[in-house]
């Protein structure tokens, strides 16, 4: 999968991205702002693992994003399963000298439109920590809404936090055709 946006591409991780993601990743402000299944501080051993967790999955829900044919984040889908099996959550990091310039926000609208154009899904969801206002911003101008603060949810760093719930559901974005359950990939 390859999606060319006008600030940067979403492609599929390559063997060679491991040493740029390795570089950017290891950053205490980007692991700040995710789960503490995201390595840090992050080596290159933590890169290639996860390249290869990536490539291997089938459907391909995980992508770099790329800049000038380096991989400079990540974006993706953890797709749900059970009763959730319609939802799937959304992540994304970037390196932060590229932070403030729109690349986030361009990346989570294609991969939204791409979630549900390519998946089954109804639902994709976030949960930004309560001190990143530049994520929830991202999630709204991607046309995610606010559905929930959910209070003293999460812990990171050692502080037990609010998690704020963003989550968009298929065809909702403003300006699209309404379209029933028929139009999920793979429906009848
Ligand atoms: C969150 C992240 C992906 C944003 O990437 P980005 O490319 O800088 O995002 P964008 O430039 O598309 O949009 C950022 C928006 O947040 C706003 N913003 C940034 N810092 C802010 C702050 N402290 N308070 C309020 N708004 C803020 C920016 O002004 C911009 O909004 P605008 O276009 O209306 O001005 C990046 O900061 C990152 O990688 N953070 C670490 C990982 C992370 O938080 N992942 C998400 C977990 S839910």
């Amino acid at each position: 999968m390859e999606i060319v946006l006008s600030r940067c591409t979403i492609r599929g991780f390559r063997a060679a991205d491991a040493g740029s993601i390795a570089r950017h990743a290891n950053n205490r402000k980007v692991w700040i702002n995710l789960r503490d299944r995201f390595p840090h501080p992050y080596t290159l051993a933590d890169a290639k693992k996860w390249i290869v967790v990536a490539t291997g999955a089938v459907p391909e829900t995980h992508f770099a994003i790329a800049i000038g044919g380096e991989a400079v984040g990540g974006i993706g889908l953890t797709l749900k399963n059970d009763i959730w099996r319609r939802s799937a959550e959304i992540g994304y990091w970037l390196r932060e000298e590229h932070w403030g310039r729109g690349i986030a926000t361009e990346a989570a609208r294609a991969m939204v439109d791409h979630a549900f154009a390519a998946l089954s899904i109804t639902r994709l969801y976030a949960g930004a920590f309560e001190w990143n206002p530049a994520s929830m911003r991202v999630l709204e101008k991607a046309g995610f809404t606010r559905e929930a603060v959910l209070k003293k949810a999460v812990t990171k760093d050692e502080r037990t936090i609010d998690l704020v719930l963003y989550a968009i559901v298929r065809n909702k974005r403003a300006g699209r055709a309404e379209q029933g359950d028929d139009a999920l990939p793979g429906a009848r």
